[in-house]
């Protein structure tokens, strides 16, 4: 097979050196957008005189022949030809003839390829944006089964204070807001068009950048040619928002890993959601929460790739830039995938309210409210904590917990102490007093639930 670029070469490359060079194996992902691009890249030049109608026609129903095939997955590929580009123009001149080689008029394939990622990022992330609210709705339906779902809260994975499970959940829900944003922010800069640059300086034809932007979408163009195929900060801050996407999803499996063991029993997961194991019949694994946590692993792996590929590049397009693909196509499929799994997991996972509740029953994370007890009766602060830290040593010394000790050991600590102390030491009460704003209080985790679904 002749090269496009044939007419400056004599002698040609091997097989495997072909190979090395090639992206078909990959960008043929960018096929559609590729497609799309050239039929509005057609269309302009048609309409600017460049090309004349009726071979825009020919050029425009020969694409969309072509795109219908791709689709179907009959296109063959050739290494030969590179990539997704210059394979899909060699099957156009092959379907319409010679006409089929004026398409490439006044563009570049780095125009072009940067063209066929913006389009493609952006269907992407707005998929996305998509499949997280899918994600929120799940947290919320799971928090309003669980208001008053009592549990230990942990610092340090030491009991702290007593939560309430919705609570626990919804501060998921906000990260997954924020992450939101930032992909919707990212739009921006995601929906801007390079086609036109050319190479790298621009072109000698009239074009009209406006008109195929506008064709394809595009809220408007890159100002300056050198940067518009240069750039690739949009794939960079597609991998940074999913790397801080993922490093969310990634904490909140590592704690269903935790709640599923034998130890904390908080959650049983749906069985749909997890493994046996080939030897140990009792077993019962969270795998997918645990690869959704090591997969985060590989998406930061491709925003390292990529900065790190991009770093002492030259203006404009260098080779090297063609390694900017694999990490986003496995980002989006990493995503995508691990959205879609851990909405399943989350919505079907049965909560034990049960174990919740007596863990949180049988354990100091009710020693802070008897600080606070203390010190709304006038004591310093400081001093209430030291006389606290005091009682439960002295629990431990007789192997039981603080609402089990005779009021008379309390009074012999400090007078302040009434028979009331008991009450404040329920959990239950502890968590339906704490009502500052954005509080575990059962009123406020009310109030954020409504303030959520608002959202949505
Ligand atoms: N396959 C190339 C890439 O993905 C397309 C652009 C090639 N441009 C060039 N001047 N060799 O980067």
């Amino acid at each position: 097979m002749k090269k496009l670029w044939g007419g400056r070469f004599t002698g040609s490359a091997e097989e495997w050196v072909d190979e090395f060079g090639a992206s078909i194996s990959f960008d043929q992902e960018l096929a559609k957008q590729d497609i799309e691009g050239s039929v509005a890249h057609a269309t302009m030049l048609a309409a600017c005189g460049i090309i004349t109608e009726a071979e825009a026609n020919e050029i425009v129903q020969g694409l969309k022949k072509l795109a219908y095939q791709a689709e179907q997955g009959e296109l063959d590929y050739s290494v030969k030809l590179e990539d997704i580009h210059l394979n899909l123009e060699h099957h156009l001149t092959e379907l319409i003839g010679p006409t089929g080689g004026k398409l490439h008029t006044a563009r570049s394939r780095n125009d072009q390829v940067a063209t066929d990622m913006h389009l493609y990022l952006k269907e992407q992330v707005s998929d996305i944006i998509i499949l997280i609210t899918d994600f929120q709705q799940a947290l919320i339906q799971q928090a309003e089964q669980n208001i008053e779902t009592i549990l230990p809260g942990y610092t340090h994975l030491q009991r702290a204070q007593p939560i309430s499970f919705a609570h626990h959940l919804m501060a998921y829900f906000w990260m997954l807001d924020r992450d939101k944003q930032r992909f919707s922010e990212s739009l921006k800069r995601i929906n801007l068009s390079p086609l036109g640059a050319g190479a790298l300086a621009g072109t000698t034809f009239p074009i009209d950048r406006h008109k195929t932007a506008s064709m394809l979408g595009f809220a408007g163009i890159y100002e300056n040619s050198l940067d518009a195929v240069s750039d690739r900060d949009f794939i960079l801050e597609f991998l940074s928002d999913s790397s801080l996407l993922m490093m969310h999803l990634s904490r909140l499996c590592e704690e269903i890993i935790l709640w599923t063991s034998q130890e904390f029993q908080f959650i049983e997961l749906s069985d749909a959601f997890t493994t046996g194991s080939s030897i140990m019949p009792q077993k019962k694994n969270p795998d997918m929460a645990e690869l959704i946590r090591g997969k985060t692993g590989r998406v930061y792996g491709s925003l390292i790739g990529l900065l790190t590929i991009l770093k002492g590049l030259p203006l404009a397009y260098n080779k090297d830039m063609q390694e900017d693909k694999e990490g986003m196509f496995d980002t989006v499929k990493t995503v995508r995938g691990s959205l879609k799994i851990i909405t399943g997991m989350v919505g079907t996972m049965k909560v034990r309210k049960d174990k919740m509740e007596s863990s949180v029953k049988n354990d100091f994370s009710n020693a802070t409210e008897l600080a606070d007890y203390l010190a709304s009766k006038g004591l310093p602060f400081r001093q209430a904590h030291e006389i606290v830290g005091k009682l439960v040593l002295t629990c431990i010394e007789k192997g039981c917990y603080l609402g089990e000790l005779p009021l008379t050991v309390y009074k012999d600590m400090n007078s302040l102490f009434e028979e009331d102390i008991y009450e404040v030491l329920n959990p239950y009460n502890a968590i339906d007093r704490r009502n500052s704003a954005g509080g575990t209080g059962f009123s406020q985790v009310r109030a954020q639930l409504e303030k959520a679904k608002n959202l949505l």
